[in-house]
């Protein structure tokens, strides 16, 4: 085979079979968003169909139903809200392992489910490995507080824009009932330092600066995979 034609789909699959494989019987495991996602949820079903006994918690609709499909048993934060371990895609990833995620509108919910988790893994394909984070960050916000939003986010230097819907007249909708303000700030040096001002706006309920991924799994062109440990 010539690895130097492998699709970004095949790193995605190739992560997310790797990752299903961390999950052993009688886990309660978390279940990201997003497309890399989606691979580790169908691995792990194909698994549950032989016979592993998990349970997942989605963190949207999307991986509740993809979770349906591939017969995972299902339970909530409320059965169970300690998890054994949470699997989920980011979309940039800097050299200290801070993530930002949100691509999805799924990063409120994907926040709690990777709090609540014992080990937090993290799957990404090597493009979206930076030494500094320049993707915008993804805010949800309360739709009344749209405008004030906006304005908090330029006295930090970003540039807010409202995210749109593809297929549906106005805004994007999370999960939740909020809006989604994407924040671009350029060049993100000091993740953590952006994270507690993001966290103090009034009308943020949650931004998608992450700084607890236990394991990041880059898919490699190559075809192999590195597994990056947090000393955090
Ligand atoms: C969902 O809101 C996001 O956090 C996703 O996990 C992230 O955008 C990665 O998605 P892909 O695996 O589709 O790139």
């Amino acid at each position: 085979m010539d690895r130097t034609k492998q699709t970004n789909t095949d790193e995605k699959k190739l992560i997310g079979n790797s990752a299903a494989a961390l999950v052993d019987n009688g886990m309660v495991v978390g279940l990201g968003t997003g497309s890399t996602t989606a691979f580790a949820i169908e691995a792990l079903g194909r698994r549950v169909d032989e016979g592993l006994d998990i349970k997942g918690i989605p963190t949207s609709y999307q991986s509740r139903m993809l979770a349906i499909e591939w017969g995972i048993p299902l339970t909530s934060l409320d059965q169970d809200p300690v998890l054994d371990i949470a699997l989920d895609g980011a979309d940039q990833v800097d050299a200290n392992l801070y993530i930002i995620k949100g691509g999805g509108a799924a990063h409120t919910n994907e926040k709690i489910v990777a709090r609540s988790a014992r080990r937090f893994v993290v799957l990404v394909d090597e493009k979206k490995m930076v030494d500094t984070l320049i993707h915008p960050v993804p805010l949800e916000v309360i739709p009344e507080a749209l405008e004030l939003v906006k304005r908090q986010v330029m006295e930090l230097g970003g540039n807010p824009k409202l995210r749109m819907a593809v297929r549906k007249d106005g805004p994007v909708i999370t999960d939740n009932g909020n809006l989604v303000v994407d924040a671009d700030f350029v060049e993100i040096p000091e993740p953590g330092k952006l994270a507690l001002q993001l966290s103090a706006c009034t009308g943020i309920i949650e931004h998608g600066i992450f700084n607890n991924a236990d394991i990041v799994y880059v898919g490699m062109r190559d075809g192999t995979i590195e597994i990056l440990k947090c000393n955090r």
